[in-house]
């Protein structure tokens, strides 16, 4: 095995570099090198030179290697070893310096950044705190308490050149490593002892302490339960209030702690799963097809925060409407989007004018004809569908790829209306998708490779996050929805107040409740597509009052009130009485005794209701992994990230206990709607989980 930390020397200079692709991890062998090469340049250099290979510096710890047994050297250690050297370590700050990797660097006497470089500390986005003296060295070296205590508990990297505003480098360069090597040049044979952060002392004042405390309420607002990022808050804390040591000792036990927790376990699942779902399977082959330009079908809801995507991303759209005055909306939607950013300082008035430049508008589809990729947005009705994509067929390029971004629909039939299956997939955006970050890509039958290769590329492109799924109403996620919200009508039915519901789910960690997404969605969506459906009769029940709701005119919160009435300036909910007595009337009907509900078995009949769908998902192939579905989840409908998702919930709770109260909960109200999961009920009885199935079928 090649060497992942090598020295080449520059004079007097050792310029010790790290190897270790793709970005740098210190894995066990890294932190070793580098103690190894330093204690050989501390006998033959003046200064050294900390350096990453590939135009980046260190992205952190090696995730992989949480949950094993320590190996030492810790690199708590090596930054300690750094700093003790005898010689002053220059650290060359380039690409990403995260985690592990800003703590190297704090551990060296000097830093030298490229101005794009990005450092920051994301270990609370993993569920732990920086553990290798992050929490102690920065404050240190800052002064500022804002600055630490963001850094430590945001994880939202900065980059070079504000670094070099807030003191945490002392020079940027284009040329990092040249520039490194010249200051460690300039500072050999210097005294530097005050360059060494431990030795500096903190003291606290009233302003600190103040700062702290403010901080330390946000943080817990802005968390939304994750625990992490008040933690190291306050072990940063520490840094004014304990010597050096003690802060190292608080700092590590803490990290022991965390790294431990199921939360830091979700995260890590989720950061892998993120990664694995945006590969391409196993059984694809061949490279994307070029996509130069792109055309959007509808300038609604979606066909506007698509083609926003695209644009931002630099692609030329050409939209495709019924009417002028169709488009005339959808180009005022958009540019009025883009425009309310420049307030914040988001985007500027050019900014605006590039990206609309690069919209072009028709009602022919002749003008679609050098599209290299056409995605559609228009009405969710079979029929349109299938009219859109024939006139499509006629006027599309050879080559051109043809996306739906229908909701539910039957890719297959849609694409079956076209000389050419292979071309088409769904492409699958959420609302509002210039902002949403999930694109579920629909893999149809006959999609081929490429052009499944093309939608992953231009997620890439687009900066979404992809989950490939198998045709089947609904595909991952909205199939998922129809248990979870039967769920939460039937309980409202049963005695719960629908505050009661989203409350529970909220604290669960929830973004928004079910009951208050129906109302912001708007409670006539679903009443138009049930119309559509034979429901039978127990359906039907369930969804009663919000029929009832609609019917009376309580569409949600764009008629100001559905199950909850909304105050017009502020968007406040309070309790809709008609609301209330729909519900009862319902409740009369037929005859249901109402209960108390716990937020317990709120929180158990949803959440095994979506790990039961999960399961079919599976199970049919319209989802290839558990932990698609937990990606799907957290990008696309709020879940809370540090729960992991789902199906990594279920199997935190046990397989075999959701099993048993699927069969309880089966024999209650509800009852066949249940349609327990074979695959689900066949893992619990092997004492087996989600996880486990995704080993065995990777
Ligand atoms: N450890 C192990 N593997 C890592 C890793 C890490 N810190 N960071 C990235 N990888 C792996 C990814 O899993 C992926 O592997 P794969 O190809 O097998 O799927 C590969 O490196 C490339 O990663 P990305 O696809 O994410 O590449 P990008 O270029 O899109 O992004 C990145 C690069 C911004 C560095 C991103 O990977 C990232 O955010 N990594 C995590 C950074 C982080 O959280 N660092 C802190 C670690 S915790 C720590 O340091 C604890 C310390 O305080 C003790
Ligand atoms: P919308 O009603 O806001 O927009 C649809 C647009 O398509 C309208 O502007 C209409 O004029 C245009 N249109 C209709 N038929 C057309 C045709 N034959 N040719 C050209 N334009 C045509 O609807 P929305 O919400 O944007 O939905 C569009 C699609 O996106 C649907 O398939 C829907 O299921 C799907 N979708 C909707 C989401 C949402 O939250 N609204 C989320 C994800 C997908």
């Amino acid at each position: 095995m090649t060497k992942s930390v090598t020295t080449e020397m520059r004079g007097d200079i050792a310029v010790i570099w790290i190897n270790n692709p793709p970005v740098n991890a210190l894995s066990h062998h890294v932190r070793s090198g580098i103690v190894e090469e330093l204690a050989v340049a501390q006998s033959m250099a003046k200064a050294a030179v900390l350096a990453g290979y590939g135009g980046t510096f260190i992205a952190g710890a090696d995730i992989r290697e949480f949950g094993k047994p320590p190996i030492e050297p810790m690199l708590g250690s090596v930054c300690a070893t750094i700093e003790a050297s005898s010689i002053p370590v220059v650290a060359a700050v380039e690409g990403n310096t995260l985690g592990g990797g800003l703590e190297t660097a704090l551990g060296c006497h000097y830093r030298v950044a490229n101005p794009k470089a990005k450092l920051g500390l994301p270990e609370v986005n993993l569920g732990i705190l920086p553990g290798a003296g992050g929490t102690q060295r920065l404050p240190r070296l800052l002064l500022n308490p804002t600055e630490a205590v963001n850094m430590v508990s945001s994880g939202r990297p900065i980059s070079g050149t504000k670094a070099q505003e807030i003191g945490l480098v002392d020079q940027v360069s284009d040329d990092t490593v040249e520039a490194a090597i010249a200051l460690a040049t300039e500072v050999a044979g210097k005294p530097f002892e005050d360059r060494r952060l431990s030795k500096v002392e903190l003291v606290t004042t009233p302003e600190v302490e103040a700062i702290f405390e403010t901080a330390f309420g946000a943080i817990t607002k802005m968390a939304k339960g994750a625990a992490a990022p008040l933690q190291a808050a306050q072990v940063a804390k520490a840094a004014y209030n304990v010597p050096f040591e003690d802060g190292i000792a608080l700092e590590r036990a803490t990290f022991m702690e965390l790294v431990a927790s199921d939360q830091s376990k979700a995260l890590r699942h989720i950061f892998f799963a993120e990664r694995q779902a945006a590969k391409p399977p196993k059984d694809v082959t061949g490279s994307p097809r070029e996509i130069k330009k792109i055309g959007v079908l509808g300038a609604g809801t979606m066909g506007g925060g698509i083609a926003m995507t695209y644009a931002e991303a630099g692609f030329p759209v050409t939209m495709l409407e019924m009417t002028d005055e169709a488009l005339d909306r959808g180009f005022a939607t958009m540019e009025s989007n883009w425009s309310r950013g420049i307030k914040s300082g988001r985007i500027t008035a050019e900014g605006v004018a590039e990206r609309m430049a690069r919209l072009t508008r028709t009602t022919d589809y002749k003008d679609l004809a050098d599209c290299d990729l056409i995605v559609e947005a228009v009405f969710e009705t079979m029929e349109v569908k299938r009219d859109v994509f024939r006139k499509l067929d006629k006027v599309a390029k050879k080559g051109a790829i043809l996306a739906s971004n229908t909701s539910y629909l039957d890719v297959n039939a849609i694409a079956a209306e076209t000389s050419r299956p292979e071309d088409v997939l769904g492409m699958h955006y959420f609302s509002p998708a210039n902002i949403m970050p999930l694109l579920e890509i629909v893999r149809a039958d006959k999609t081929a490779d490429d052009v499944l290769l093309s939608a992953l590329a231009v997620a890439k492109k687009t900066r979404k996050m992809p989950v490939i799924a198998g045709v089947g109403h609904g595909f991952i996620g909205n199939r998922m929805l129809t248990p979870y919200f039967r769920q939460a009508n039937l309980m409202v039915l049963e005695g719960a107040s629908p505050e009661q519901i989203d409350n529970a789910l909220t604290n669960f960690g929830w973004a928004m409740g079910p009951i208050a997404v129906s109302d912001l969605a708007g409670l006539d969506i679903g009443y138009k597509s049930r119309k559509d459906q034979n429901l039978d009769e127990h359906e039907a029940r369930v969804y009663l009052a919000a029929d009832r709701l609609v019917e009376a005119g309580h569409l949600g919160q764009k008629s100001g009130s559905g199950f909850y009435i909304y105050d017009k300036a502020t968007r406040a909910r309070s309790e809709n009485p008609e609301a209330t007595r729909i519900v009862e009337e319902v409740r009369a009907e037929f005859g249901i005794n109402t209960r108390t509900i716990s937020d317990e078995e709120i929180v158990e009949r949803t959440m095994y209701a979506l790990a039961n769908e999960g399961a079919h998902a599976l199970a049919e192939g319209v989802a290839s992994r558990a932990s698609d579905i937990d990606v799907v989840y957290n990008h696309g409908y709020g879940y809370p990230r540090w729960r992991g998702g789902p199906m990594h919930y279920a199997d935190n709770v046990g397989l075999k206990k959701i099993a048993e109260k699927l069969s309880e909960y089966g024999d209650g109200a509800g009852g066949a709607h249940w349609n327990p999961s074979d695959l689900l009920m066949s893992l619990a009885e092997d004492s087996r989980s989600f996880g486990d199935w995704d080993k065995d079928n990777s």
